[in-house]
């Protein structure tokens, strides 16, 4: 009979045991269920609830069955239904009577809440420690290649020339508001929930400020029901998370772009790379495609657990129970991810001259012909006239922007001197913009600086 079994008169269907069991999945949580438990036998004791020596044989009892857990050879069964539930029975096994106080003052409902929250605590953790090291790998690639340059696009259409550094510090940064927002989401999920129970609290005098301490809360969940019915730290979790994959779904688009023979700005390395079964030419971006495909694997997890809390009403339901493979798939995915994609990117290889190539397209410097003009004063609404007058007059005439003479620019730019024939430059273009946030060289590297400070830190 189930240790909930008091009020039944027959044992659980076999098929109703398999359909409704969590510890499949939750014996994971296994090490945050026991320290929780220590937690709370120690405050149950200190409150005087249960005797002193009861408490420090539980906790004992706990180190035992944790020690037992890691070393494989604790035995879990689906009629035990949870990872609580398997803990209380192996206490009360050991310790009879005396186990059988450990779940005083506490309810499936509070305890599951606290070992998610503990779980998140450390893989949040874990998974800003792997963004980190992407973000150096970005920062490192840009360094090594402080030189190269390539067509930055807008709408995929040839835009301006940029730095490649620069291009990749823009992931830099997306990364970093990606740590920034799961660190945040932290002052939601680091709350104590233990000690609401079941939905009302208890009539028992324990100790919520207690067991915050021991287990290093720094604040307390206020109202019972919304503890135990509550899952919108893990939505937002999972939301963060999904906003992290977009990112990496987009740097895996531009990677498979610029590996492909249209670009052929980068070579992957063979050792991140895949080839085909039939055609014996190919090397694939498979990291990259995986990558951007799982994405698509952590918006469901993210849909799954927002559509499971919409319609359930206050306060826990057991519906709730299927909050946790979304939770552990997102978080399983996202370290996937990162622990092949900073070597991946470590090991990149840069075509230079085939950046440089691209970027060598004179219609990309088209802006700074416009640009010079407003240095003549003639207003930026007429300079992009007269400029989109000589590409049109080029495209007429089957020339280049970088192949027309001073006469035939100033039939479209009368304002047009010597100098404008030197205006086709990418390097000379990037040269020209040192502003806060543009792609000069010295603007980039004073942001490599910023970057390698920070992540050193
Ligand atoms: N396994 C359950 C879950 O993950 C634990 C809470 C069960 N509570 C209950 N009253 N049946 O949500």
């Amino acid at each position: 009979m189930a240790l909930w079994g008091g009020r039944f008169t027959s044992d659980t269907n076999q098929d109703v045991a398999e359909f409704t069991e969590s510890i499949s999945f939750d014996k994971r949580l296994y090490k945050y269920d026991i320290m929780g438990s220590k937690a709370h036998v120690t405050m149950l004791a200190k409150q005087n609830i249960i005797p002193t020596e009861t408490a420090t044989a539980i906790c004992a009892e706990l180190t035992k069955i944790e020690e037992k857990i890691d070393n494989k050879k604790f035995e879990f069964s689906f009629d035990l239904e949870d990872i609580h539930m398997h803990i209380e029975t192996a206490l009360i096994e050991s310790l009879g009577k005396e186990g059988a106080r450990v779940h005083t003052a506490r309810s499936r409902n509070d305890q599951v809440a606290l070992d998610t929250r503990l779980y998140l605590r450390d893989e949040v953790t874990i998974i800003c420690s792997a963004i980190k090291e992407l973000q150096k790998s970005l920062v490192e690639l840009g360094d090594e290649n402080i030189d190269a340059i390539l067509p930055g696009f807008t709408h995929l259409q040839h835009a301006q020339p940029v730095l490649f550094a620069h291009h990749l510090l823009a992931y830099v940064e997306m990364l970093s508001r990606d740590i920034e927002r799961l660190e945040e989401c932290r002052t939601r999920f680091n709350v104590l929930p233990l000690g609401s129970g079941a939905i009302a609290g208890t009539t028992l005098p324990i100790s919520r400020e207690i067991v915050a301490e021991l287990l290093d809360f720094p604040a307390i969940t206020r109202n019972s029901m919304d503890t135990v019915a509550d899952r919108d730290f893990a939505c937002e979790l999972l939301s963060n998370l999904s906003i992290f994959a977009m990112h990496i779904s987009r740097l895996s688009e531009d990677i498979i772009l610029w590996s492909s023979q249209e670009f052929n700005f980068i070579e992957l390395d063979d050792a991140f790379c895949t080839g085909s079964s039939l055609m014996p030419q190919k090397k694939n971006p498979d990291i990259a495609e995986i990558a951007r495909g799982k994405t698509a694997r952590i918006y469901g997890d993210l849909m799954s657990l927002l559509t499971l809390c919409k319609g359930l009403p206050l306060t826990y339901n057991r519906d709730l129970q299927e909050d946790k493979e979304p939770l552990f798939d997102a978080i399983d995915t996202v370290k996937l991810i990162l622990k092949v994609y900073a070597p991946m990117v470590a090991t990149m290889n840069i075509n230079k001259d085939n950046m440089l190539k691209a970027a060598s397209d004179p219609n990309l410097m088209a802006t700074d012909i416009a640009e010079k003009l407003v240095e003549l004063d003639v207003p930026f609404r007429d300079a992009h006239h007269r400029v989109g007058a000589l590409v049109k007059w080029c495209k007429e005439n089957s020339k280049e922007l970088n192949e027309v003479s001073l006469d035939e620019m100033k039939i479209s730019i009368p304002e047009a001197d010597k100098s404008f024939l030197d205006l086709f430059s990418p390097l000379s273009s990037i040269e020209k913009r040192e502003i806060l946030g543009a792609t000069g060289p010295k603007e980039v590297n004073k942001q490599i600086k910023f970057w390698r400070d920070k992540l050193i830190e």
